[in-house]
């Protein structure tokens, strides 16, 4: 896709020509304390859960690193922490060299993020909400006007563009979701099961958009339970169990056992 406005990102120039490191995940730990609720969901008297447990990789531009892992083993949780949404208890995550502890703004300018549980303001149009997002980021209406128009044709969201979206399918507000999520034109592209719930069709949409997207030299990080879809893009996957990473590497490696 052309790049129709430039974002800030400080560090991320490298004169040797080597793959840039984007993002670097540190020795990250998280605890949880678990409710009385979330302790009789997890059948445990235990008070605290140890979601991410001394985790660490790193992607480079241009690469797509899938996080993938059973049910609970700590993928989202790493996540959310990338994104600045919750904060490590211990460890460090950084993005361009900027740090989620000391520079969360800086990272968030330069990322994407993406969750299965992201809910949309069902009372607003696709089209109202990209232009929310968008000034949020303080992108000029031009070139917001610009990228989007880029973004809607290319998810084919013109035709529902002002339709709200308690009136979308599933598909329909996922593609609004992912071109939310690019409005600011970012670096580093987080998506958390990003075909959960898709037809067929609307999955194969995403997946060549996420193979376009590494053309372009974005890192991208994706967590998935689908096969095909690590198959299809990603170049090196991280196998979390237990909030640890169990194994990593390409995924013929991966698959060749330690
Ligand atoms: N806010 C929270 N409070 C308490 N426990 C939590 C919270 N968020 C996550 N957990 C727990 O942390 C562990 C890791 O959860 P996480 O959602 O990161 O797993 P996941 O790998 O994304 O799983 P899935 O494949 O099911 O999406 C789980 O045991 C979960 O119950
Ligand atoms: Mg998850």
């Amino acid at each position: 896709m052309e790049d129709i406005f430039q974002t800030e990102n400080a560090a991320s120039t490298k004169a040797c020509g080597a793959p840039e490191e984007a993002l670097q995940v540190r020795n990250v730990k998280k605890t949880f304390t678990l409710s009385y609720k979330q302790r009789k969901i997890n059948r445990t008297d235990e008070r605290k859960k140890v979601a991410v447990d001394g985790l660490s990789f790193s992607a480079v531009n241009g690469e797509i690193y899938g996080l993938l892992g059973p049910n609970g083993a700590g993928k989202t949780t790493v996540m959310r922490m990338i994104s600045t949404l919750i904060k490590c208890d211990s460890g460090d995550i950084t993005v361009f060299g900027h740090s989620v502890k000391t520079a969360p703004d800086k990272v968030r300018a330069s990322i994407a993020f993406l969750t299965s549980e992201l809910k949309l303001e069902d009372y607003f149009t696709p089209s109202y909400l990209y232009n929310f997002y968008s000034d949020l980021h303080g992108i000029p209406a031009a070139a917001r006007d610009a990228r989007k128009k880029q973004l809607f044709d290319k998810f084919g969201i013109g035709s529902f563009s002002e339709i709200k979206l308690a009136e979308l399918s599933t598909g329909m507000k996922q593609k609004v979701s992912i071109a939310v999520s690019l409005a600011h034109d970012p670096k580093v592209i987080i998506y958390d099961e990003p075909t959960n719930g898709l037809d067929v069709i609307t999955a194969k949409i995403v997946t060549d958009f996420l193979l376009e997207l590494k053309k372009e030299g974005k890192c991208i990080i994706v967590s998935t339970h689908i096969f095909s879809l690590i198959e299809k893009v990603c170049d090196r996957v991280g196998i979390i169990i237990n909030g640890k990473m169990a194994l990593e590497g390409t995924l013929a490696g991966v698959c060749a056992g330690p």
